[in-house]
Formats: structure tokens, sequence, C-alpha cells
């Protein structure tokens, strides 16, 4: 069951079991929204027709949409996809029973300048496009009658970050009900200040706010849940709250036992707070809890709960490949599986707040956050508060980057973020920077000052770090004294500064916030080594490049190309110096963007690539991150031509040693060695036909893999992973097509376009392969396998096409049909079990209202 729905039927147990005592109700409010690419005129406005936009659901990223195109001004870093300014409305119904409530919409998301309207009311602005705010609508509401909401969206200042921002409504939206008496927006502030064998003490801070013109005198009640449901642990207070005013209920109580969280052990628990004025129940609000105990140590590292743990990481930007940064709850969660399926521990959410499903997944899977809020402060290096201050050639952040917004707008969005997350046991530091040139050229330490100032004051539990590169240059400045914790970003040789700099600064505790930056295209390979910024010796695996065919756009997957230092090399000087507290890498997956130039829109750093098909490297951090029976080999064995040529094959294992195979013969057994720990090799010169790899532990055997020569391309296999689509729950079907030789052995190379047809109540979310040169829009009915795979991402959400196109809308068959020229069709016979969404508080409005009409319904004139 994905967030989502666990939040729809939160809200629905809540209103039935409460409704008499009026507690909150929050409601998704994705469905039903109709968008126009453009700035049109009054659109604003409450009587505006809008009958002509298109209808579609939220979340939405109209960038993913493309065409790519090699002009489009987001250029490299925005992958090339289109920006601009958008529209969004959505007309509903307030039930005339809710007057005297107060009613909040809350954007969890808007990429970027969301400029929020209700009824022709300007309700604010936000530039920042990962901070979610909500506003409250009571005063400008028709009760009983139809209200629309407008928002437009200003993309159009390109480029704007560094990466693929996305563009629109791209997260959820909620709208929410309250007493005028109730607990704050994130109003909660839980933490556990002593914990021991036999208790936790819980201390809840809650902002209550009472909109009632007279005093109140509020109980605030505080219950710990376990997830079953039990009563665990409990206290009860009261506060006076002033009329039309707020006031702070701080409380503490001793929860007896409680199991601690951990990653590998994500225990939660809720924390229920009920405010009552006398019997009535005014507000019921729900925060997570999980208890446990961080220390960082500048010698030993980092124990949780008193155990050491070194933070094996990955860095990941937010956006879900081919859907674009557009939030599928369900496309999040897979992402997070593959994580913690190689034994990833932490992640960093490089460079900006991810959206709050990913830190209440990050909560429940059992991931240790380092919970970034910037990548520019003031500074974007040749831009000081978005002025030109230097040559626009000097290697900078964004041209339209948050350094045009910083000055006005840092205190509320790093405030916000703190807000937002610290109820979360997962994070476990606030990186409050990313590579800011204020840390070492500028050496400007007003800010970092200030921001770590805000950061103890507001939220004293964590510690502050940021991401550093050029260490060396920062370490002169006097900006790194000011963080708790020094993160260790590779660039300008940082990664081989561990050493000298614990030597040298006896404060200093330290960890890789970005280290390695390799880079890998799947099914590719060379045996040369190619680096940039090249400091450190990576020996090529033959003395004569082997596969010179490979595309100059296509990197390495030996492990051999990238920035500075290998996975290996990098993961050797982490696990060996007890005192780095662990590795963040750059990234777990391929984003779109920073591509490095046209024809390549896709950053390729991922050990997974765009669209989930995991690189060679990723079974390198499996077997040195999990216990896992396993064995992976690699290049793969299709070298037509290649005959005779000794070819390294490499193996990634759990086990101590490993015999190849080549046809039936034994090519010897290699093991681990002090010298060599992380891979084993054989040099091979080339025969085609079968590779088998035995992985043995102690002797045993506890693993082994095959891989064949494939003939000439002949066929293909089309799968699902998913064959039951509940629309309620928003679920995606992610389909695979393989190419396969007659003999059904996966053909590494082959290239085949493909079309799909779908017929029955779904349609296509998103496809891609992988390549970081492919530039078939997203969206398209067409895919082109790349080195044997292609991917295509189904849902069956009411969206546009299926409201509109579709007229079965029954729960019904959905048969996917894929088309290779020359060979056999595929098809897949999916389900879709619900019809429909589930009954909302506030009904969509779809009539075109007369202006006579609207102001009978008591709406004040708009002007
Ligand atoms: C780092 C930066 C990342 C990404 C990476 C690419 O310096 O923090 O955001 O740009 O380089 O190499």
């Amino acid at each position: 069951m994905n967030t989502l729905r666990i939040f729809a039927l939160l809200s629905l147990t809540a209103s039935f079991l409460f409704a008499a005592e009026s507690p909150r109700s929050r409601e998704n409010f994705d469905l039903g929204w109709s968008f126009v690419k453009g700035d049109p005129v009054d659109a604003e406005k409450l009587l505006f027709d809008a009958s002509e936009w298109r209808e579609l659901d939220l979340p939405h990223d109209w960038s993913v949409e493309g065409p790519f195109d090699p002009n489009a001004p987001a250029g490299a870093p925005g992958g090339y996809l289109p920006a601009g300014i958008g529209w969004y409305r959505k007309a509903f119904k307030v039930p005339e029973n809710l007057e005297g409530r107060r009613i909040f919409i809350e954007f969890d998301g808007i990429y970027m300048n969301g400029e929020v309207w209700i009824n022709g009311h300007r309700l604010g602005k936000r530039p920042y496009g990962y901070i979610g705010v909500e506003y409250e609508l009571t005063p400008h509401l028709n009760f009983g009658g139809r209200n629309v909401i407008a928002v437009r969206v200003d993309d159009s200042r390109q480029p704007s970050a560094r990466w693929y921002g996305g563009a629109g409504i791209y997260r959820h939206v909620w709208l929410t009900h309250t007493d005028p008496v109730h607990v704050d927006h994130w109003g909660t502030y839980v933490r556990t200040p002593e914990v021991n064998e036999q208790f936790a003490t819980v201390a809840v801070d809650t902002t209550v706010t009472n909109d009632l013109p007279k005093d109140q005198k509020v109980t605030v009640q505080q219950e710990v849940f376990s997830v079953e449901g039990a009563i665990l642990a409990k206290t009860t207070g009261t506060i006076k709250v002033s009329g039309k005013g707020e006031a702070i209920a701080k409380q503490s109580f001793r929860f007896p036992r409680p199991k601690l969280w951990s990653p590998d052990s994500p225990n939660l628990y809720t924390v229920r707070t009920t405010l009552k004025t006398g019997d009535q129940v005014r507000d019921i609000y729900e925060s997570p809890l999980g208890v446990r105990t961080l220390r960082f140590d500048r010698e030993e590292g980092m124990f949780l709960n008193g155990e050491p743990i070194v933070m094996r990481g990955m860095c990941n930007h937010q956006d879900l490949g081919p859907l674009g940064t557009a939030l599928w709850d369900e496309a999040l969660e897979r992402r997070l599986k593959m994580m913690k399926a190689i034994g990833v521990n932490a992640l960093r959410t490089a460079h900006y707040p991810h959206s709050p499903e990913f830190m209440r997944m990050a909560d429940k899977m059992g991931f240790l956050v380092i919970n970034e809020t910037f990548d520019e402060w003031r500074r974007g290096w040749n831009f000081v508060d978005g002025q030109l201050v230097s040559s626009p050639n000097d290697r900078g952040k964004a041209r339209y980057g948050y350094n045009e917004y910083f000055t006005e707008w840092h205190e509320r969005d790093l405030i916000d973020h703190l807000k937002r997350d610290r109820n979360h046991p997962s994070v476990i530091m606030w990186s409050i920077a990313n590579e800011v040139p204020e840390a070492q050229k500028f050496g400007e330490l007003e800010t970092v000052q200030k921001l770590v100032k805000m950061v103890h004051e507001f939220e004293p539990t964590r510690p502050v770090t940021a991401g550093i590169n050029h260490i060396h240059t920062a370490n002169e400045t006097g900006f790194l004294e000011h963080l708790d914790i020094v993160g260790y970003n590779g660039g300008g040789g940082s990664c081989f500064l561990y050493e000298e700099d614990h030597e040298r600064f006896k404060d200093r505790i330290i960890y890789a916030s970005e280290v390695p930056h390799s880079l890998q295209t799947r099914g590719e390979y060379r045996t040369h080594t190619n680096y940039r910024e090249e400091q450190h010796e990576i020996p090529n695996l033959t003395e004569e490049e082997v596969f010179q065919e490979t595309d100059a756009w296509y990197e390495s997957s030996y492990d051999n190309a990238g920035v500075r230092i290998n996975a290996r090399d990098s993961w050797h000087l982490t696990s060996t110096l007890p005192y780095v507290l662990g590795e963040f890498r750059w990234t777990g997956f391929d984003y779109i963007g920073e591509s490095g130039g046209w024809p390549r829109v896709l950053g390729n750093f991922g050990i997974i690539d765009l669209c989930n098909f995991p690189k060679d490297t990723y079974y390198f951090y499996q077997s040195q991150w999990t216990d896992k029976p396993m064995i992976h080999i690699l290049p793969h064995w299709n070298w037509p031509g290649k005959e005779g040529t000794v070819i390294p094959v490499h193996a990634y294992t759990t086990g101590d040693e490993a015999e190849l195979f080549l046809n039936g013969q034994s090519l010897g057994v290699r093991s681990f060695s002090e010298a060599n720990p992380y891979h084993l090799e054989w040099l091979v010169p080339y025969a085609p036909g079968e590779l088998k790899a035995v992985a043995r532990k102690n002797g045993e055997e506890i693993a082994q893999t095959v891989i064949r020569t494939a003939g000439t391309p002949a066929k293909f296999v089309f799968e699902t992973d998913q064959t039951q689509l509940d629309p309620r729950e928003r679920d995606l079907a992610y389909l695979t097509i393989r190419v396969e030789d007659e003999a059904g052995n996966f053909h590494p190379k082959a290239d085949r376009w493909v079309s799909i047809q779908i017929k029955g109540p779904a349609r296509i979310l998103g496809v891609h392969n992988g390549d970081p040169l492919n530039h078939e829009p997203f969206q398209s009915r067409t895919v082109k396998t790349f080195n044997g795979l292609a991917r295509v991402i189904l849902t069956a959400t009411t969206g546009e096409d299926i409201v509109k196109k579709n007229e079965n809308r029954e729960s019904g068959e959905i048969i996917v049909t894929a088309r290779v020229r020359g060979w056999e069709s595929q098809e897949l016979r999916l389900k879709r079990t619900h019809e429909g969404t589930e009954a909302s508080v506030f009904p969509p409005d779809n009539s075109t209202p007369r202006p006579t009409d609207v102001y009978d319904e008591g709406v004040p004139p708009v002007d």
C-alpha cells in the first residue's frame, strides 16, 4: 500500500471516528485540474473560462513531456527539455456545513515560483520549488458554492538549477479543514532527549492556534501508539491560548522500553496529539516517532543506538527518470527498494528538500538521511544576488539559480525545511549547503555563521553539515570550523585529504558527502582508464584498448571512468579509515540533465540507469554492503570479431573466491587478497560460448552465474512486475522488453524499435531505455531497446486519457501489445482493479458560472 493511500485512509478513519467532535480532515487534492502552458491574461480570476485547457491529475511535470531540443534555454543542466510558464486551475465546491471551519490548501512542491489565488484573491508566491507551502483559504471561500484555485508556475528563467528541476505542481496537494482551535501547520516538535534501557523521554512541543476571539483553555494530550494501534505512553496538560493567538505547549513524558529505530529495524511509532476544550475534541494531529541515539566521534566514527555504523550512502536527485519530477509514490518506493537491496543504509537529498513522501519512506524503510536545503547561497560564483560580478565564463552554479532569491527567502525556506522534517527519525544531519563558493575561493563567513546558528537554535538535536569541494582552499578560509561535521565532496581532490586533515584539524569530524563520482553507461566497456581531474592512478586493464568501438559519449562499466576516484578505491578509503563516518556516492540513479552537452541529455553517474536497470557497479556495492550470496561478472560476452583478443573478466561476489569456466573449461580460481579485495579478475582470450562463474565461501558454493554469447537477435520477451493496478493507490506497472536470440539468450547489443499499443483503462506514463543519447520523448508510444533492454511504465489512474478517451471506465482488462517489425508481437494482460476514485469532501464543480450566479452565491466581486 503506498503512502498516499495510507494517508487517505488515515484521514477517512479520522473523519469517521471523530466526525461528531470536529477533528481535522486532510484530503488529497490531486485529481481533476486543468492546465495550460503559457501565460493567459486573467487566468487567476474566478470567472475565467478554462474549458479549453487540458484536464489532468497532479502531480504533473510538463517539462518531461518534451521535446528534447538542443536549443532549449535549460540547456545541458535541464536536459534540453522545455521550461516556461504554465497555469493550473481547479473548480470545487465547499459544503455549506463547513462554515466555521478553517480551510487550508497545502502544496508539497511547485517548481517554481508557484503563485496561488483563491477566487481571484492572491494568496502568495513561493520561489523555491522544493519546499511545501500552506495557505489559508477560509476568508475567501464561497461556502455551499463554487470556488476556484488558480496557480501560476514560472520556470521561464533558465537554467534555474544545475540539474533537471521539472516544471509544474509536481508533488501532492492537500486540502485540510480544522476547528478554529487547532495544531499549527508542522506544529509539533517531537524528540527523545533521553534514551536508556528502561525508557525514553519523549518531549513534544505543540503550537496551538486559537482563531476564536475568546481565550481558550486547551487540554493537550499526547499518546504514543504502536503500529498495531496500542497506546504505549501518554501525558496530558493544559495551556491557555489567547483569542486570535497561539501558544506552545511543552510536554515531556516517559515511554517505557521502546524498540529502537535503525536502518535494519526501522521501528516506528506515532505520537497522537489531541486538543480539547472541555469535552470537545478540537483537533487530532499525528507525528512520527522513532527512538534512537546518535553519537559522532572524531576518532571512532559514528554510533547509532550505541553500536558503530558506517554510512553506506548514495546521493540522488529527486526525478524519477521517465516520469520526470512528477511524484509517483510507487516509483519512488521502487527506487528506494533497489537501494535497500544492495545494502544502502543512508541517502543524501541532493541538493534540496525532497518530498514529504520520501521522508516518510526513509523512516519506514530505514535510511539515515543527510537532509540538504541549499545548493546556492548568495553567490553563484559569478553571480551575487542575481547580479553578474565576474566573467560569465567562470565555472558556476546556475545562471538563474537560488542566488537570485537567497537574500529574501533563505530564512523562511530553511526554517520551513527544519519544521517540516524535524520529527523524522531518519534525519541525522542538516546540510545547509552543497559546494557553495562562499566556502572556498571567496571565504565569506557571515552566512555560514548565521545559518548554523539558526539551525542550532531552532533544531538543536542534529549536527549541521555541508558538502564541500576544494577542501584544500576551504581549509584556509576558516569556513569549515563553523560546521559541526564536515562533508567532503570529491571535487578538487578533497577525497584524498581525509588523512591529512584528520591529523591537522583536531576538532574535525568528517565523512564523504559526495564521493565517488564514477561514470558508467549500462553495457558499455573500455579497458583504458578515462578520468576527469586525474590525481590518482587507476591502471589500464590492457595495454591496447580492447573496445575501440565504444561511442565517445558512453562511459565504461569496468569502474574505470569517472572523476578522480573510482568506486572500489573510494570504498577502500571509507571502510579502512575508522574516523570517516561513511560515504555517499554520486549517484544511485542516472538523472535527467547535467549531461555535459548535446547530444547527451542525462547525467551518467548512476549505478542504475534512468529506467531502473542496474549497471555492473550496482553489484559491486551489493558484494560489499550485503551478505546475500551473489556473484556478478562483466563484461557481456558478445564480441564478434574479437576472437582470441584478451578480455578482462571481472567478478563481484560475496564469496571469498570464484572459479570461471569458458565453454566448460576452468580458467582458474581467483581469491580476494589484501592487495585485491574488491573484485576478481581473469584475462580471457575471447571465444564465443558460455562463461560461467561459481562463487564459493569457505570452500562451499554459494552462487553461480552464466552468460552466453547470443546469436542473431530473433525475438523479445515482454514482462510486467505487476498485473493488478488499483487506480486509487496510483499503482504502476514497470514493463520490461528484453531482446533474445532464437535459443532464448539475452542479446546485450540489440537495438530495436518497439511500438506499444494499449487497449483498456491504462496509459503510458513513460518509456526509456537508459541510453544517455536517447531523444525519443518520454511519453512516446515507441521505444528503442538499448543494449538489449527497454522499459515502459503504465498506470491505470483516471488521468486525462482515460477520462476522455476510454468509454469503458469499469474495472477492466488492460491488454498491452508490443510490436517489433519482423518479429512475433507480444501481449501482456493486466487488470484495473477498481473504478474511479474515492468521494471527496470537496467535489469538483464543472459548472460554467455566469457572473450573476456567482454574486447570488455571495462571493464578493473580484477585480
Ligand atoms: C558535484 C556536485 C553535484 C554534481 C557532480 C557532478 O560537484 O555537487 O551536484 O554536479 O559534481 O560531477
